[in-house]
C-alpha cells in the first residue's frame, strides 16, 4: 500500500480537525439585543471614541466581523463580548447590572489593560494615544457621572 508522506498526513488531520471544531455549538449566535438607554454624552465626539474603543464588548452594538465566525477565534469573541456586557454595557445604561465596574474605568483605560491586547493586534483604530486616554477618561468621568 502506498504510504502518504508525513507533511501530507498532518495537514490532512489539520483541516480535518478545523472541520469537527466548527460543528460545536458554542460562539455561533451572535446576537445584539437592543439598545435599552445609553448614558448622556456630553457630545458625540466623546461617544464615538467610546464606540471605536469600547463598543464591540461592551455595548449590543457589536460589530460581528467575518472571523467571529470561524472556530477558535468565535468562541474566544463570544466570551469576551459576554463577559465584556456583563461588566460594563453601555447600551443598556437604565439597567442597574449594567455599570458593575464603572469605578475600574478610569484605571484600565489608564493602564492600558482596556481595550484588551488581542482585540489591539487586530483593531489597530481602537489604539488611544496617551492624550486620547486623558479625553476619554474626563469625557466619561463627565458625562457618566450625571
Ligand atoms: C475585545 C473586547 C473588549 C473591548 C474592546 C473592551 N473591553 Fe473592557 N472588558 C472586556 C472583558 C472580556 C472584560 C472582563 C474580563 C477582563 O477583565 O478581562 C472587560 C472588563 C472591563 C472592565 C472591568 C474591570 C476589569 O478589568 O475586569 C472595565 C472597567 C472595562 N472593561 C472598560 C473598558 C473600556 C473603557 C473600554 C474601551 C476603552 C473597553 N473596556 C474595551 C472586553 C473588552
Amino acid at each position: 500500500m502506498h504510504k502518504l508522506p508525513t507533511w501530507l498526513l498532518i495537514i490532512i488531520v489539520i483541516v480535518f480537525l478545523g472541520g469537527v471544531i466548527q460543528l460545536i455549538p458554542y460562539g455561533h449566535t451572535h446576537a445584539n439585543p437592543p439598545i435599552t438607554g445609553e448614558p448622556q454624552w456630553n457630545n458625540s465626539a466623546i461617544r464615538e471614541l467610546t464606540k471605536r474603543t469600547c463598543f464591540d464588548c461592551h455595548s449590543n452594538e457589536t460589530n460581528w466581523r467575518w472571523y467571529t465566525n470561524i472556530a477558535p477565534s468565535s468562541w474566544l469573541v463570544a466570551r469576551d463580548v459576554e463577559e465584556g456586557r456583563d461588566r460594563l454595557n453601555f447600551s443598556e445604561w437604565d439597567k442597574p447590572g449594567s455599570q458593575k465596574d464603572f469605578d475600574e474605568i478610569e484605571e484600565v483605560i489608564q493602564e492600558g489593560e482596556m481595550p484588551p491586547f488581542q482585540y489591539l493586534l487586530l483593531h489597530p483604530e481602537a489604539r488611544l494615544t496617551a492624550v486620547e486616554k486623558q479625553d476619554l477618561i474626563q469625557a466619561l468621568h463627565a458625562s457618566l457621572a450625571k
